[in-house]
């Protein structure tokens, strides 16, 4: 199938690489004509791992090309990917202006049948929106058009997997002709593909992400309980996790979420129950819980190493989660930020987020970069773990005890055993155990 995607960002590349990975003719419609030229190069402007490579192969078999111009990427196909940015505006809502101008840019353009698709993260009934908006701005009253939801569920560092091998697709869909291009388009797939109305299928998206996010505050509470209590929540995961009813994932403790998605979906959601009339208590909980979780390990940390000042810190991890330069609402940015305020002297490493997080903490007499896991170590009174990166759970415990001025380990992911660290000479404090 010939398939346009607009907007190169993290959904966008994603989907149309997967795409035309399946087969498919793909285009990329895409503003910035730098992003376009990298693209064209076969360069990824994310750090997503396999996207570059998939890219590059695709971009041989001549299945994907990329764009500035919308008016080739509507001429080119009759089904378009709407995957543009719905940043978050400060009262929580989502700011849909570039979902309306593609809506409005399209309308004006059109000369044939267009099935619109949106898979960017927007609030129910968006769909009407734009249908509204095409309504409005097409030239020609007798053409048809179709506007579907089809949400993405891709996990940052698992995307183009989450993509080709996902537990379901969700389609919500008005017409017999959108739903047939959506069969066509997924027939290779064999999970269950779940077809409804858009607004079914937007609030699908919502809860989902919610759900797991809800997953997440919870049992970042029980290991706060398991803290004071002297269990572990670990083993209380797993006993939990071990009923189907619950299951495991998503019941890691740690520092709390953060990314591009949880954090600003689940304000979004709130925002859409209250204009809606409806107070979703249960999420504004979600999010507090997830906000205190930075400011209770600075906490934690003062409680060990009793005063910060002028205390180096070694830090490992700064992305919001493993397998991504992503730092967007990283627990990370919270907790370097107090830190810094408390006085400490901090030697950063991550193995691929540095360069976003300089722009937030330029290197200077407080905050420093380290090259590797072990240069951040220099002398330092205690390690602070904020991401679970696989290099962390292989470290060399013995060189890293030798390196540091006190033999201290604060884990905000869990990733050691107690017992084998503790047996090496460690102070351990990992999270609800
Ligand atoms: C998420 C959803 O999983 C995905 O379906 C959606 O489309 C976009 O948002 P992503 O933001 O890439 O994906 O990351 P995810 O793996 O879900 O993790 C989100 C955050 O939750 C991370 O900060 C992670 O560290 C944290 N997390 C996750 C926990 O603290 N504990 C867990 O058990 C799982």
């Amino acid at each position: 199938m010939r398939i346009t995607v607009v907007g190169g960002g993290y959904v966008g590349l994603t989907t149309g690489v997967c795409f035309a990975h399946l087969g498919n003719q793909v285009m990329v419609v895409e503003k910035i004509k730098e992003k376009v030229e990298l693209l064209r190069a076969g360069r990824s402007p994310i750090y997503e791992p396999g996207l570059e490579e998939l890219l590059q192969e695709n971009i041989r078999q001549k299945r994907i090309i990329f764009t500035t111009n919308l008016r080739e990427g509507i001429e080119f196909s009759e089904v378009i990917f709407i995957c543009v940015g719905t940043p978050q505006r400060p009262d929580g809502s989502a700011d849909l202006s570039q979902v309306e101008e593609v809506a409005r840019e399209t309308a004006k353009l059109m000369t044939s049948y267009k099935l619109l698709v949106e898979k960017s993260t927007v609030p129910i009934n968006t769909h009407r929106l734009i249908k509204k908006t095409v309504q409005r701005y097409i030239r020609d009253p007798n053409i048809t058009y179709d506007v579907a939801s089809n949400p993405e569920f891709l996990r940052e560092g698992s995307a183009i997997e989450d993509f080709l091998k996902p537990d379901r697709i969700v389609v919500g869909v008005e017409s017999q002709r959108a739903k047939e291009i959506f069969e066509e388009l997924y027939k290779d797939f064999d999970c269950p593909i779940i077809y409804t109305d858009p607004a079914t299928a937007e609030l699908i998206k919502h809860a989902s992400n919610s759900f797991l996010a809800m997953k997440i505050s919870f049992i970042n509470m029980i290991a706060d309980l398991c803290e004071k209590a002297g269990a572990d929540v670990k083993l209380v995961a797993d006993g939990m996790g071990y009923d189907k009813r619950i299951g495991r994932a998503f019941l890691n403790a740690g520092i709390g979420y953060g990314g591009s998605c949880f954090p600003k979906d689940v304000k979004a959601f709130i925002r859409i129950a209250q204009d809606y009339g409806l107070d979703f208590g249960l999420l504004r909980e979600v999010e507090k819980i997830n906000q205190e979780r930075p400011i209770k390990f600075v906490e934690k940390i003062k409680g060990i190493l009793w005063s910060l000042r002028d205390k180096k810190l070694a830090v490992w991890g700064l992305s919001f989660k493993p397998n991504t330069d992503d730092i967007r609402e990283a627990p990370s940015i919270k907790i370097v930020d107090l830190l810094v305020r408390e006085g400490a002297k901090l030697s950063l490493y991550d193995p691929k987020a540095v360069e976003n997080f300089k722009v937030l903490f330029p290197e200077g007499k407080q905050v420093s970069y380290a090259r590797d896991m072990y240069e951040a170590l220099d002398g330092a009174s205690a390690l602070l773990i904020l991401t679970e990166w696989d290099e962390f759970q292989r470290a060399n415990l013995k060189r890293v005890k030798e390196l540091m001025e006190l033999p201290i380990i604060v884990d905000g992911r869990n990733i050691f055993e107690t017992e084998h660290v503790k047996s090496l000479g460690f102070e351990y404090y990992p999270v609800g155990r």
